[in-house]
C-alpha cells in the first residue's frame, strides 16, 4: 500500500495563511490538480483540526454509501461518535502504523495524507510516508501552521518537478 502526503505550502512553509483555518490560499490550478488527484486515492486519512475545517462536505460526502474512507486522527474519537460512519467516516486514536496495517488489510491500496502539521509531522517522524507531494504557492505569510509540527531531521530526495500554472510548482519527494 502507498502513502502519500498532499499538502499546499506557501513559500516560507506554512499550510494556513495566519491563523485562518482551511487553504482557500492555494491558486486555482492547485484547487483544480487537487480535486482530480483526491480521486485516485481511496482513503483519506487527516487530523481533527483539519477534519473541522472542513466538516461540513466531508460529513454530507460520508452519508453517500458509495464514498470512499475518510479517517480522522483524534485523542478522543468518542466525542465524535455520532458522525462516525463505518468503513466511509471513522475517528481513531490509534497509533498511524496501526491505523496503516489495518486498512491496508481492508484492501485499500493507495492512501492520501491530508494533514495538517500535526499530522505531516506524526506520519513523517514514524516514517510511513512513501511520497509526499507539495504544491509550492508563490506567497509569503509570516505566520501560520508549519506544515511539520515538531522537531525533525528528515532528508527527502526530489523525484519530480511539475508546473501547474506560471507561479504554482508541484514537487514530489521520496524521504531518504
Ligand atoms: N495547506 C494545506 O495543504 C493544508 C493541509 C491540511 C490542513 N491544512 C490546515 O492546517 C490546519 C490544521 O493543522 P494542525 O497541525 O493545526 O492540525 P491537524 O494536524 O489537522 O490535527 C491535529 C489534531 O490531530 C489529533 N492528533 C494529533 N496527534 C495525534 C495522535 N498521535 N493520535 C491521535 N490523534 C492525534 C489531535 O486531535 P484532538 O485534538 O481531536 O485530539 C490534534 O489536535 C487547518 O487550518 C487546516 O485547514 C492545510
Amino acid at each position: 500500500m502507498e502513502v502519500i502526503g498532499i499538502v499546499a505550502i506557501s513559500l516560507d512553509g506554512f499550510i494556513t495563511q495566519g491563523n485562518k483555518p482551511g487553504s482557500a490560499f492555494t491558486s486555482a490550478a492547485d484547487k483544480v490538480w487537487f480535486s482530480q488527484i483526491l480521486e485516485t486515492f481511496s482513503a483519506h486519512l487527516m487530523g481533527s483540526v483539519t477534519f473541522e475545517a472542513e466538516r461540513e462536505p466531508i460529513t454530507r460526502a460520508a452519508r453517500n454509501t458509495s464514498s470512499k474512507l475518510r479517517l480522522v486522527f483524534t485523542r478522543s474519537p468518542r466525542k465524535y461518535h455520532s458522525l462516525a460512519k463505518p468503513g466511509r467516516l471513522e475517528f481513531t486514536d490509534e497509533h498511524p502504523a496501526a491505523v496503516l496495517r489495518r486498512i491496508r488489510d481492508q484492501g485499500h491500496e493507495r492512501v492520501a495524507l491530508l494533514g495538517g502539521g500535526q499530522i505531516y509531522g506524526l506520519f513523517l517522524r514514524e516514517n510511513l510516508l512513501d511520497e509526499l507531494w507539495v504544491t509550492l504557492e508563490a506567497r509569503v505569510f509570516g505566520t501560520g501552521t508549519p506544515v511539520f509540527a515538531g522537531e525533525h531531521r528528515k532528508n527527502l530526495n526530489l523525484i519530480e518537478v511539475a508546473n501547474l500554472d506560471p507561479n504554482t510548482l508541484l514537487l514530489k519527494y521520496k524521504p531518504e
